[in-house]
């Protein structure tokens, strides 16, 4: 059954010259981009993506982040999108993610850690609204 997934290389990925490279493993995979966009995200956007970890103590320097430059949004679809992104993105962390995922491949620390991907159906409907229906 296909399904879509937020999928938002973060500024770190974007300088880095990463968005070629990640689009590429979706597709590979056989997942379809099907909306894009780069922009940065004001702060009160970026608030609500990550309200859930708000009573973190890294909240705000996850705020500051992922408002620091551009990130690349994406609506990724095809068969239980937000799971085979999820695998190919790989753990949190990058320091614990294998080699072959993107984390694995690219990151070294957690509070940079390159991509974000939506964990559930539900989060995912409610991140495509917040970033793509204006
Ligand atoms: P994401 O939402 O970005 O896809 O990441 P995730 O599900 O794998 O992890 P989550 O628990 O939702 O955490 C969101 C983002 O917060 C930052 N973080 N920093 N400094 C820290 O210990 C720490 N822990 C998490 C990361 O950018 C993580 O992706
Ligand atoms: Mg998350």
């Amino acid at each position: 059954m296909s399904e879509r997934a937020f999928v938002m290389i973060k500024p770190d990925g974007v300088e880095r010259g990463l968005i070629g490279e990640i689009v590429s493993r979706f597709e590979k995979k056989g997942l379809r981009l099907v909306r894009a966009e780069l922009t940065s995200i004001p702060k009160e956007k970026a608030e609500i993506h990550y309200e859930h970890l708000k009573s973190k103590p890294f909240f705000d320097e996850l705020v500051e982040y992922i408002t620091s430059g551009c990130v690349f949004s994406m609506i990724i679809e095809g068969t239980a999108a937000v799971q085979n992104v999820r695998s190919l993105i790989g753990p949190t962390n990058p320091a614990e993610a294998p080699p072959g995922t993107i984390r694995g491949d690219f990151g070294l620390d957690v509070a940079q850690n390159i991509i974000h991907g939506s964990d559930s159906v539900d989060n995912a409907i409610r991140e495509i609204k917040l970033f793509f229906e204006k």
